[in-house]
C-alpha cells in the first residue's frame, strides 16, 4: 500500500520504518529540513532500539523516503497519517493543535485523489470532525478522517509497533475500515487485535489509557510516601498488591514521578476537556498534583540527610537524565526539576546518562559551570557527597559499589527507583535512602 506519514518524530519515524519493513511504499515528511537532510544522509535523529537498522535497511530497499514537502507526501499516499506533535498549550493545559491543523491544511491542498487521512497524534475528542471540516475548505477531493491513536512506548517503540496489544480504529465509514484492516492485518496475524469504534470514542480511549496509567503511578507513589511515614517497605506492599490478578504488577513502581512527552501533557489535556464540559476529573487531577510533588521526593530526602549543614556547596551526582530508560527523550523528565531545584540550592552537579546527556544539557540551558556532563558514570561520581539514581537504566542495577565508595567524597546513595539492596550497600558503608522503604 502507498502510505504517507506527516511528522518524523518518535511516532512518525517508527511508524514509517515499520510500515516500510512490512512491504509498504512509504513517504515520510517533516517541516524540519535539518532532520530530513540528516535522515537522507542516514542519520537517525532519535535514540530508539532497533530503529536505525530498520530505517537504513528500508531506505536501501527503496521502500522508504523522506521529504520536506507535505504536498508531495499528500500526493503519494492512499493512507496519509498525521503524526505531528500536540504539546501542552501553556495558557490552559489543553492540547495545542497548531501543528496538526497546519499539517491537515497542507495535506488537503496536496491531495490529488481520494484518500484516507489517519490521525495518529493524540488529540482531544472531536478533533477528527474538526480536521474534516477544515480540510474540506481546502480540497475538492473526497477524503475520510480516521482516528487511530498510537500506544507505542518509547524505548520499545519498534517492537510495540510491530506487535501491538491492540489497534484502535475510529471511523464508522465502511471503506475506510476496510482499508485500515488491510493495512494492519499483517501486524495482527496471531490474533485479531483490531478494535473498531467511532472516532470520538477512539480519541477518548487514548487519553483514558494514559490517565489511568498515570494514576496508577501516582497511587503507588502516594502509598510509598505513607510507607516511609509508617515504617513499611513499599516494595513488599507492591508485590503483595500486584499478585492480585485484578490489580496486576505493571505500572506499580514507586519512584520520582512520571515524565515524558505523553503522560503529563495528556493528563492535562484530559482535565481541560472535562473542564470544557463542566466536569472535573478528581482522580486524574490528583494524579497530576501528586506527580509534581513526587518529582522532588529525592531532593527532600537529600536535604534531610544533610540537615542543618545544608546542601549549598555540596557536589551531587545524578545517574539517569532521560524520563525513562532506553530513550534520549528528556521532555518533562523528573531529572530536569531535580537539577533545577538542586542548582537553586547552590549544589554543584555531575551528571551521567547513557544517551540522553546532550539533549538534557540543551534543555537545561546555561548553568555557569555549576553542572558538568560525564560520559562515564564513575567519572560523574568522583568527589560526590551523594549519588542520586534518577532513571533506572539497566547498567545502573549492579554498579561496582566498592569503586564508588573509593571515589566518592561521602558514601550516600539516594535510590529514586528502588534498584539497590539496602542491606548490601549498608554493609559496604553507604547510607541509603529509597522511595517508600
Ligand atoms: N512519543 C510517544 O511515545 C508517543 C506515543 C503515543 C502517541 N504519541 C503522540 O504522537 C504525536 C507525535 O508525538 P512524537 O513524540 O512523535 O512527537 P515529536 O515531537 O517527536 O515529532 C513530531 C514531528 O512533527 C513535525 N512537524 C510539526 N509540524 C509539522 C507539519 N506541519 N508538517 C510536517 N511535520 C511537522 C516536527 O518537526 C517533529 O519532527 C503526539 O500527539 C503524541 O502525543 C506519542
Amino acid at each position: 500500500m502507498k502510505v504517507s506519514i506527516i511528522g518524523t518524530g518518535y511516532v512518525g519515524l517508527v511508524a514509517a520504518a515499520v510500515f516500510a519493513d512490512y512491504g509498504n511504499d512509504v513517504v515520510c515528511a517533516d517541516i524540519d529540513a535539518a532532520k530530513i537532510e540528516g535522515l537522507r544522509r542516514g542519520e537517525i535523529p532519535i535514540y530508539e532500539p532497533g530503529l536505525s537498522d530498520l530505517v537504513l535497511h528500508n531506505v536501501d530497499a527503496g521502500r522508504l523516503r523522506f521529504t520536506t514537502s507535505n504536498a508531495e507526501a499528500a500526493a503519494h499516499g492512499d493512507v496519509i497519517f498525521l503524526a505531528v506533535g500536540t504539546p501542552t498549550r501553556a495558557a490552559d493545559g489543553a492540547a495545542d493543535l497548531t501543528y496538526l491543523l497546519q499539517a491537515a491544511v497542507a495535506v488537503a491542498k496536496g491531495l490529488t485523489r481520494p484518500a484516507v487521512i489517519v490521525d495518529k497524534s493524540t488529540v482531544p475528542v472531536g478533533t477528527a470532525e474538526r480536521i474534516t471540516r477544515l480540510m474540506a475548505e481546502h480540497t475538492q477531493q473526497p477524503f475520510i478522517v480516521v482516528s487511530n491513536p498510537e500506544f507505542l512506548k518509547e524505548g520499545a517503540a519498534v517492537d510495540d509497533f510491530m506487535r501491538p496489544d491492540r489497534v484502535i480504529i475510529g471511523t464508522t465509514d465502511a471503506r475506510a475500515r476496510e482499508l485500515m484492516r488491510r493495512l494492519y492485518q499483517p501486524f495482527c496475524r496471531t490474533s485479531d487485535r483490531m478494535i473498531f469504534m467511532d472516532a470520538r470514542s477512539a480519541e477518548l480511549t487514548k487519553y483514558a489509557c494514559n490517565a489511568y496509567l498515570a494514576a496508577r503511578i501516582s497511587f503507588i507513589n502516594d502509598i510509598a510516601n505513607l510507607a516511609d511515614a509508617v515504617g513499611a517497605d513499599v516494595e513488599l506492599v507492591r508485590q503483595g498488591m500486584g499478585s492480585d490478578p485484578r490489580i496486576g504488577n505493571k505500572f506499580l513502581f514507586p519512584g520520582v514521578g512520571y515524565g515524558g512527552s505523553c503522560f503529563p501533557k495528556d493528563t492535562r489535556a484530559l482535565i481541560d476537556t472535562a473542564r470544557e464540559h463542566g466536569l472535573s476529573l478528581g482522580i486524574v487531577t490528583s494524579a497530576e498534583r501528586i506527580n509534581e510533588a513526587q518529582k522532588l521526593v529525592l531532593v527532600r530526602k537529600v536535604r534531610r540527610h544533610f540537615g542543618e549543614a545544608g546542601i549549598g556547596g555540596k557536589t551531587l551526582t545524578l545517574w539517569g537524565l532521560a524520563f525513562k530508560p532506553n530513550t534520549d527523550d528528556v521532555r518533562e523528565a523528573p531529572a530536569l526539576r531535580i537539577v533545577q531545584t538542586l542548582l537553586a540550592d547552590g549544589c554543584k552537579l555531575r551528571l551521567h546518562d547513557p544517551v540522553a546527556g546532550p539533549n538534557f544539557m540543551a534543555q537545561l540551558g546555561e548553568t555557569h559551570g555549576a553542572v558538568t556532563l560525564h560520559d562515564d558514570p564513575y567519572d560523574a561520581a568522583a568527589g560526590a557527597h551523594a549519588l542520586l539514581l534518577v532513571t533506572e537504566w539497566r547498567e545502573f542495577r549492579s554498579p561496582d559499589f566498592e569503586r564508588l565508595k573509593a571515589i566518592m567524597a561521602a558514601p550516600a546513595l539516594f535510590d529514586g527507583r528502588n534498584q539497590w539492596d539496602r542491606g548490601h550497600v549498608n554493609s559496604l558503608g553507604f547510607s541509603y535512602a529509597g522511595i517508600g522503604r
